[in-house]
């Protein structure tokens, strides 16, 4: 997805643009380049590809002097992966050069107008759009020009506009796209993500929808949407840039897959408070509530799959999960008794914040459960509960996922006791078994040295089915995502009841099929299942609590973990499914941390 940076100080811009840039590889992009102001006029350079080659087109931006700039990697929706298509896109005149993440809905038609005013195009970009107006608009004052001509825009951005009449300024705006400004002594930046700013600064200021900044070296500006200068609070960013960095791994998905204890006892851990699970600040009416929809995408839905088992149980509500690509073109069922529960880890995905607007349009309050401080997702939600996993850089989540469930597991425990749903000793007993949740995943993630070993007999399958039934399920959803998504092989997952209702004609000799086993309430029917497949010469690789003597019978190959309480079981169960992903797509040579074709945070529908 697109990244954007900015700088304006005395120190030369292009390096530390680039720099920006390479923390902003993580979201997947295709293109990169970079804009400076030096000597009155705009220097350019952009290239299809990776940073590495901007790097060395630039000479590590040394051909680029000056210290004004900005920069952008692009993540290709309207118009192929091109240099001409690469942001900075510069004006006809040569004066203005603009980045843009997000889209401009109504691009064709501000397109077609300039074009008519005699406007040329060098791209097929929507963003291209936006220079042109701002030249267009542009009477000796920038800010006014980008006010003016935001207002045409209908979509998402968040903008980083240079102009050679004023050398050090750079102007930002932001509309539904995030846009984080930071703040240093004699210098200042922004960024689309504060993975960018880090290394240069801790102080940062988030803007919010309609917001316009001005930057220079000497200080930042913020203005409201009507151009009224207003202040805002600067926040002090307290993780580390070597946090995000791979410390030693080969991969950060490997990193971050260890990191799920720790991840995870994070999540728990503020939110117990004398034997009580406490969610500050969350005074939702749960007796007016009698339905519950979870949305999100990705494996933030899987989450939500799992996630409804435990809420239900604990609080007999009834819980729906939707995905949110879909939710609002359902006509939804939703109003002021419902509660909205929104995963996601960037708290950025376009199609849960259209989503959650749809649901909170109705009179659903909404209660988020998200990664990242300061994102949209969490400023639009009337609850916010953090899961402060860290920063995720791997593309396919790990930790991002295994704490949402922890955290729905925490609303199920809080929910539960406060409608008097969830009897006190069996309150008391569950809360011990979260806080025991880090052990068991360490636990989960030392049982299987035996997982590369394992990648080296499946790696060269052309397909794998998981199988499992009710909890064992939902985890299969997300462990056949993370086997698609990062070692390209076709991986499904069933209900496994449901296989002889048509999905067994495939089974065929030699066919994979992973089988959960850890819901021990339904094992004898899984076992049947596994039966069913052996039969038709399936190889059954079983994940199952260690030392479990009905699976050792029946399957060829296993995966361990401990025994867990079935209700908080995806959260490890899914530990070493993770782990042989990882080490098939490692077998097939794969990019583990950039799967082809996906990003990190899609910003767009
Ligand atoms: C898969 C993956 C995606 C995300 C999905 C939602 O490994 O990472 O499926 O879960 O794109 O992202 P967030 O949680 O940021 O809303």
């Amino acid at each position: 997805m697109c990244g954007i940076v900015g700088y304006t100080g005395t120190r030369m811009a292009a390096p530390i643009l680039l720099e920006g840039l390479r923390q902003l590889e993580y979201r997947g992009y295709d293109s990169a380049g970079i804009a400076v102001i030096h000597d009155g006029q705009v220097s350019l350079s952009k290239v299809t590809g990776r940073i590495s080659a901007l790097a060395e087109k630039t000479q590590d931006g040394k051909l680029l002097p000056g210290t004004t700039g900005i920069g952008h990697t692009r993540w290709a929706t309207h118009g192929a992966p091109t240099d001409a298509n690469a942001h900075p896109h510069t004006s006809n005149d040569g004066r203005f050069a603009v980045v843009h993440n997000g889209i401009i809905e109504n691009h064709a038609e501000l397109r077609e107008e300039l074009m008519a005013a005699g406007y040329r195009f060098e791209s097929e970009t929507d963003t291209e759009v936006v220079v042109h107006l701002v030249e267009q608009y542009y009477q000796g004052d920038l800010k006014q020009a980008v006010m003016r001509a935001s207002s045409r825009l209908r979509g998402s951005y968040a903008l980083g506009i240079v102009c050679s009449d004023a050398p050090d300024h750079i102007f930002v705006a932001r509309e539904a796209s995030p846009l984080i400004l930071g703040i240093g002594i004699g210098e200042n930046f922004f960024a689309s993500d504060v993975t960018a700013l880090v290394s240069n600064t801790r102080n940062v200021i988030y803007l919010d929808d309609g917001e316009y900044a001005e930057l220079s070296p000497e200080g930042v500006q913020v203005y409201d949407c009507a151009g009224h200068p207003i202040g805002k609070e600067v926040s002090r960013v307290t993780w580390d840039i070597q946090a995000a960095e791979k410390g030693g791994y080969d991969h950060f998905m490997l990193k971050e897959m260890t990191e799920q204890p720790r991840a995870v006892k994070s999540t728990i851990t503020p939110r117990i408070r004398n034997g009580e699970v406490s969610l500050d600040d969350m005074d939702i009416d749960l007796a007016e509530i009698n339905k519950i929809v979870i949305t999100a995408c990705g494996s933030a839905y899987y989450a939500g799959c799992s996630g409804k088992y435990a809420i239900e149980k604990l609080t007999r509500i009834s819980v729906q999960t939707e995905l949110a690509s879909e939710l609002r073109y359902n006509d939804p069922l939703i109003d002021g008794h419902t509660l909205l529960i929104v995963l996601s880890q960037s708290g950025e995905t376009a199609d849960t914040i259209a989503a959650m607007r749809e649901c909170q349009s109705r009179g659903a309050k909404a209660l988020a459960i998200v990664n990242v401080v300061g994102s949209t997702i969490a400023k639009l939600a009337d609850y916010c509960l953090y899961t402060w996993a860290g920063p995720e850089i791997a593309v396919a989540t790990t930790k991002g996922y295994t704490t949402q469930l922890t955290a729905l597991y925490l609303f199920a425990l809080y929910a539960g006791k406060k409608l008097g749903t969830l009897q006190d000793g069996e309150y008391r007993k569950l809360i011990s078994s979260l806080k025991s949740l880090p052990k068991l995943m360490q636990q989960a993630l030392d049982m299987n040295p035996h997982i590369p070993t394992l990648a080296k007999k499946y790696h060269n399958a052309d397909s794998l089915f998981f199988i499992g039934r009710n909890t064992d399920y939902a985890v299969a959803l997300e462990a056949a995502l993370k086997m698609k998504e990062i070692s390209y092989i076709h991986a499904e997952a069933y209900a496994a009841g449901e296989l002889k209702h048509g999905t067994i004609a495939l089974v065929h000799e030699g066919q994979g099929v992973v089988a959960l086993c850890c819901n021990e309430s339904i094992l004898e029917k899984t076992l049947s299942n596994i039966i069913e497949v052996k039969a038709r010469g399936a190889e059954v690789l079983a994940v199952a609590y260690k030392g479990n003597p009905k699976i050792l019978s029946c399957a060829d190959d296993y995966l361990y973990i401990p025994k867990v309480p079935t209700l908080f079981s995806a959260a490890v169960e899914i530990l070493p499914l993770q782990m042989l992903a990882y080490y098939v797509a490692r077998e097939n040579g794969c990019d583990i941390d950039k799967p082809k074709n996906l990003a990190k945070s899609v910003t767009v529908e």
